[in-house]
């Protein structure tokens, strides 16, 4: 039996149900109910962490008019609805008001309040401040800079004294500083420091002023209070060494007279072990004193002065194994985090390469965007096409020429010349070095509007879309002025497949 069967049937066996279809959708904890650790909070703003978990992921709150929107997702156990929120926060700016807990025990973070170390309340972070994909969906984590605070006083369920209990969280393992303290994970319910062993938390970052490992930094260590512990002892553990992955698993587990620290890369490999063994030899860590708070971003005590990106973590009962633990990681591996700004059905835009764009919409899957006439216009293409049409039809993706984390489209056969949009319709034309012209060709691709493939927003008009309406390709609005702004299969027309290129 493969691992994936056997967790699939544990959860059947669980559940008092027989299942078997759920194998391929189990979510982290799915596999941590599974392994009888079973999460008591999840938290993440990218997807959901059950097969089954259909509610909202996070709220945000719009500073135009002061509004709120819970942020759901695609599909039950699926990703997050990033466009619900890109409309919502379209033409103003959104914070973080809420990160909803999955587990069904109600421990939201909210905004934090003061502590002794800090006032408060702390900041919320902006919701559009970490953008991520996962498997080619758009999603926003949760950026903290330093001032930012989540934190929940009044929890259910979460471990308190000596008992047992795991986190895993996935981070930015390239966003962190020396200041106290990025945390997520078990802390006082009072917002003060009330002593050693008072707190059991994930910390990363670079801070050394209680504990380190190998290396510069930054490390995964456990906030216990008044320590960050990266090992049995208190300051350096060699066993400890730096990581950075650009998605970085970090992992805290604590049990009577027993703790680990482990990591790995969230996009690729398994989890190594970084500390396995007793508690520190230090009067308050054995035994433990957890209170059962939860924290994200901040100290014990408030200490705000850290950073740090946060994509999604749980904290369960009981004590996981590793083996429970692994198969998270495979999962959280197969969510596919990235950074590209490609993805959906069919391919990346990977700056260098050249692709076709083709329609989604059921009256058009044959056609492409070509130029034609100095014009964007759809074509069928098919691969009897003559030379010129599949020339007229491949696209070489380059960063974008006014923003690199977008992209432009160079014409095969005209060098020079791109995409661009002029009074909101498209062309070929060359690339004249003004920042208008940069502005016009630039697009920053998202998640298919309608659900599959590729969107391509206007970097200077973001809330509109490379569009083909009447077989001519446009930048449009989902619903506006013009007869091409049609609402009417607005997010079929805007979705694009990015394929293998014609020529
Ligand atoms: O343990 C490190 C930090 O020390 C805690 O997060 C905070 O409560 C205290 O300042
Ligand atoms: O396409 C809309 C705008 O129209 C473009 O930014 C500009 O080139 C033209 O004035």
């Amino acid at each position: 039996m493969s691992a994936g069967a056997a967790v699939a049937l544990a959860v059947g066996l669980l559940a008092g149900v027989s299942t078997p279809s759920r194998a391929a959708t189990s979510q982290p904890c799915d596999i941590y109910a599974a392994g009888g650790t079973p999460c008591v909070a999840a938290h993440s703003t990218t997807r959901a962490l059950y097969a089954s978990y259909n509610g909202a992921l996070y709220q945000v709150r719009r500073s135009s008019d002061n509004a709120t929107r819970d942020i759901g997702v695609l599909s039950a156990g699926g990703y997050a609805n990033a466009a619900t929120q890109d409309s919502f926060c379209s033409g103003t700016t959104c914070l973080i008001t809420i990160i909803y807990d999955q587990s069904g025990r109600g421990n939201h973070l909210t905004q934090a309040p003061g502590g002794g170390a800090a006032g408060g309340p702390d900041n919320l972070a902006n919701a559009t401040a970490a953008p991520t994909t996962i498997n080619g969906h758009k999603a926003y984590g949760v950026y903290v800079a330093p001032g930012t605070g989540y934190r929940n006083n009044h929890t259910s369920g979460i471990a308190t004294g000596d008992q047992p209990e795991g986190m895993y969280a996935v981070f930015d393992g390239t966003h962190y500083n020396g200041g106290c303290c990025f945390d997520y994970g078990n802390a006082e319910t009072s917002s003060n420091d009330t002593g050693n062993g008072h707190m059991e938390a994930i910390y990363f970052g670079n801070i050394k002023v209680w504990g380190y490992g190998s290396g510069n930094g930054p490390w995964v260590m456990a906030d216990l209070e008044n320590g960050l512990f990266s090992g049995v002892n208190a300051g350096y553990n060699a066993n400890d060494p730096t990581v950075n992955y650009r998605y970085l698993t970090a992992i805290v587990k604590g049990e009577p007279n027993h703790w680990a620290i482990r990591g790995g890369n969230a996009q690729s490999g398994s989890l190594s072990t970084f500390y396995n063994g007793v508690r520190p030899n230090v009067s308050g860590y054995n035994p433990m004193h957890k209170e059962g708070a939860i924290i994200l971003g901040i100290g014990g005590d408030n200490s705000k002065s850290s950073a740090g990106t946060f994509y999604e973590g749980v904290m369960t009962s009981g004590y996981p194994s590793d083996a429970t633990e692994n198969a998270v990681q495979a999962g959280v591996v197969a969510a596919g985090y990235s950074t590209s700004s490609g993805g959906g059905t069919g391919g990346t835009l990977t700056p260098g390469s050249s692709v076709s764009l083709r329609a989604t919409t059921s009256c058009c899957t044959d056609r492409y965007i070509r130029h034609q006439n100095d014009q964007a216009i759809t074509s069928v293409i098919t691969s009897s096409s003559s030379s010129l049409d599949k020339d007229d039809a491949t696209w070489i993706v380059h960063g974008g020429l006014a923003n690199s984390s977008c992209v432009s489209f160079e014409s095969k056969n005209y060098p020079g010349d791109y995409l661009r949009h002029q009074n909101y319709q498209v062309y070929r034309q060359h690339n004249d070095g003004s920042s208008l012209f940069a502005a016009d060709a630039t697009f920053c691709p998202q998640a298919g509007k309608s659900g599959q493939g590729t969107s391509l927003a206007s970097y200077n008009y973001p809330d509109r879309y490379i569009r083909h309406y009447n077989n001519t390709v446009y930048i449009a609005g989902n619903g506006g002025s013009h007869d091409f702004d049609s609402s009417t299969s607005w997010a079929d027309d805007v979705s694009w497949a990015v394929e293998q290129p014609w020529a």
